[in-house]
């Protein structure tokens, strides 16, 4: 076709006319004249105003990274010595296999679910190797969209991940809330979330945030963990858990896991994402994990075919260094006890600097309670401040973070803590 239309063209064209001209005139216009101009991520706006800033005592408290007590990106030592480690094998560089690399996942199974769980026993979890916590989701969304056999409606928490909604929707689920955060509280809405879930028709996914709930760092406690589950049970929902900070939470990568462990306990065969990027440091290499429990190792070798076959046009197979420093870090005795202390390290840091905002927020005076800063776990903070006082914390105090209140605490630091309460107290009294 396209030769004919060159050769009419050309012959059509009059003397003297560049035969380009003419070319790009029949064109018309571009084929993406019609792209709509898209609006900018948030956390990417929050950033570009920050570095915008010139004065030097600005703080970000926007950013979902690990941040050191000077403020600076912190790379494990563990991290440091497995890819020391890893470089000094001279491995070759061969594709992974569809699933990735067999070391990283089978410790990275062991991790979530213990070593003693009856999925990894019975042989019956399938699990691959993913684009980290972001790319498991996409293949367990994509997964449950082929196969599941109820609705293709997935309940996330209100509010949850930002990304949460584009990934599962892009996946072609229906994606629906259940109730999870109380404003007035600034705590769990349990009651809202078990009407919720057990208004939703049998046989629902619904997706749960394993620890360190971002954006809220509201968590339910173990014995609401258990209400969950047990009214999961009785309506047939399947369980999809985000497990995005394991060891990050509460500073026990056991414990962590309480969740996702209590439902296979249970008998719940659940869907599992792991991320590397924060308990690890390991966020620009993109390692992560997404399994599913199966009933028997007869449907794990069928579901285990079909990951395969949903992932080969994806990407064809994972990048394997990430993977190889993960595994090496769980499979060596010695670095993975180094590691785990390393993760505690991280978790106090930021459990510390809660305590630090509250009480510097208490001794200016504040007349509000501030005690949801110091009960909420993992990363992200949800002050409560409203929209217009991120706002004038932005504008007026050089204190950059989400319109919704959030707060990363891993940017705080001992040395910019009292400014932060100055600057919240003058906000909001
Ligand atoms: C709840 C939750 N899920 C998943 C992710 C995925 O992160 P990544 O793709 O970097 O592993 C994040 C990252 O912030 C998260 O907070």
């Amino acid at each position: 076709m396209l030769s004919t239309f060159r050769v009419a063209s050309r012959s059509a064209a009059p003397r003297g006319v560049n035969l380009r001209t003419v070319l790009i005139g029949a064109r018309n216009a571009s084929a993406w004249a019609n792209v709509p101009q898209g609006p900018p991520d948030a956390i990417l706006g929050i950033t570009e105003a920050f570095k915008a800033d010139s004065f030097k005592e600005k703080i970000n408290l926007g950013v979902g990274a690990y941040r050191d007590d000077k403020g600076k990106p912190y790379v494990l030592p563990s991290v440091r010595a497995a890819e020391d480690k890893v470089v000094a094998d001279r491995m070759d560089k061969e594709y992974a296999g569809i699933t990735g690399v067999p070391s990283f996942t089978t410790a990275a199974a062991e991790l979530a679910y213990g070593a003693d769980s009856s999925a990894i026993k019975d042989n019956r979890l399938v699990i691959t190797q993913t684009i980290s916590g972001t790319g498991a989701l996409r293949i367990g969304g994509a997964f449950l969209q082929r196969f599941y056999p109820g609705a293709k409606k997935i309940y996330i928490p209100n509010p949850s991940w930002a990304n949460h909604k584009a990934v599962f929707s892009d996946s072609g689920l229906e994606v629906a809330q259940y109730s999870y955060y109380n404003k007035d509280t600034i705590g769990l809405d349990f009651e809202g979330l078990i009407a919720d879930i057990k208004a939703a028709p049998e046989g629902s996914i619904i997706l749960l945030h394993a620890c360190a709930h971002n954006p809220t760092g509201v968590d339910p406690t173990e014995a609401q963990w258990r209400q969950i589950s047990d009214v999961m049970k009785q309506k047939g929902h399947f369980a999809f858990f985000d497990m995005a900070y394991q060891g990050f939470a509460s500073g026990n990568a056991d414990k962590d896991a309480f969740a996702p462990r209590h439902f296979v306990k249970e008998g719940h065969n659940i869907a599992l994402c792991q991320s590397f990027a924060k308990n690890m440091g390991l966020y620009g290499e993109r390692v992560g994990a997404f399994s599913l429990v199966c009933e028997n190792a007869e449907e794990k070798k069928r579901v285990d075919s079909q990951i395969k076959i949903l992932i080969r046009p994806f990407y064809s197979n994972p990048p394997v260094h990430g993977a190889r420093v993960a595994s090496t870090i769980m499979n060596d005795p010695a670095l993975n006890k180094q590691w785990l202390g390393e993760v505690e390290g991280m978790a106090s840091r930021i459990i510390e600097m809660r305590a630090l905002l509250r009480t510097n927020l208490e001794k200016l005076g504040s007349k509000h309670d501030w005690s949801h800063i110091t009960s909420q776990i993992g990363m992200f903070a949800y002050t409560g401040l409203k929209p217009e006082q991120m706002d004038t914390l932005a504008k007026e105090h050089s204190v950059y973070a989400t319109k919704d209140g959030r707060i990363s605490v891993a940017g705080i630091t001992t040395g910019n803590v009292k400014r932060l309460a100055e600057s919240i107290f003058k906000v909001t009294g």
